[in-house]
């Protein structure tokens, strides 16, 4: 009978698909991977995360730097708290710092960079498609843990979500916003990050590139380029009061999800109280 049959092979068979949908994260992904020593910090050492750190110097020249000390900088916020470090996935870590900023520092004209999305979502898109393209794709990467890349890169500037997120997610914030904040004027967090282990970062990577020490006027060119030159990646997120302050001309009335709001409502807004 051609029913039973099938039923019970399904039965079979259902463990192996559990185990092939479901691919549970591991408890401790990273235990027994090979490290290396980079600014007197033991980072992992894997062929792709080799692979990432050669992409980002090819694709991404004038980041590389920055998501290099942005790396260095989440490892010893791990090396600094061990219950995290247990939970991070060490290669998600790594090439979600390395590739956060793929998509960023470009010209319009470049591959990595749409028109209307977020640089984040660009950046996290050409970092998930260089995951998918490298050798050990098919073995090592599950949708999930491209998905933690993915997630990790384009809520990297979104601490509203990704401190909330899968520890991963939440590590790649961190690395980047060490970046910014450990030498914050009135004292940013540093996350147990010390003084030495910061100015050995910057030794091996130094800022040549208008960001770090130059943070916050880097950060405000930064947000400004996008606002002028990608304004519709710019509506409704941290760019937008960049736009306002710093561009000329530029107005997000109209693209906010506010004005579709008023425009379903099709109401006099000074009639509504709360
Ligand atoms: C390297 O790190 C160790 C601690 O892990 C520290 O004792 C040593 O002073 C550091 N060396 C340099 C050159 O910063
Ligand atoms: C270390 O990480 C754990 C797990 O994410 C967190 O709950 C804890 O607050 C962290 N400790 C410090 C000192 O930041």
């Amino acid at each position: 009978m051609l029913a039973p049959t099938l039923f019970s092979s399904y039965l079979l068979l259902l463990p192996l698909l559990l185990t092939l949908t479901n691919a549970a994260p591991p408890s401790s992904p990273s235990k027994s991977l090979p490290h290396r020593t980079l600014a007197n910090i033991s980072v992992v050492d894997t062929p792709i995360v080799r692979a990432a750190e050669a992409y980002a110097k090819q694709h991404s020249p004038g980041s590389y730097n920055h998501v290099m000390r942005a790396w260095l900088f989440g490892c010893l916020h791990l090396s600094h708290n061990a219950t995290l470090a247990a939970q991070v996935d060490l290669e998600v870590h790594a090439i979600g710092l390395m590739l956060h900023d793929l998509a960023s520092d470009h010209p319009l004209a470049n591959a990595f960079v749409t028109r209307d999305r977020r640089f984040e979502v660009d950046s996290a898109a050409a970092a998930a498609n260089f995951i998918r393209s490298h050798a050990d794709a098919k073995r090592n990467w599950p949708g999930w843990r491209v998905q933690r890349v993915w997630d990790g890169i384009a809520l990297h500037a979104e601490p509203r979500f990704a401190l909330h997120k899968e520890p991963d997610v939440l590590a790649i914030y961190w690395g980047n916003e060490l970046e910014f904040s450990w030498a914050a004027p009135g004292g940013g967090e540093q996350k147990g990050v010390t003084r030495d282990e910061h100015e050995a970062v910057l030794r091996a990577f130094p800022r040549d590139e208008g960001r770090g020490a130059a943070a916050s006027t880097g950060l405000l060119a930064f947000a400004a380029w996008y606002c002028r030159y990608k304004p519709e990646s710019t509506y409704d997120m941290w760019m937008q009061p960049y736009g306002e302050l710093l561009v000329p001309g530029y107005s997000a009335a109209g693209h906010r999800l506010l004005d579709r709001a008023l425009a379903v409502a099709g109401v006099d807004v000074s009639t509504i109280g709360v």
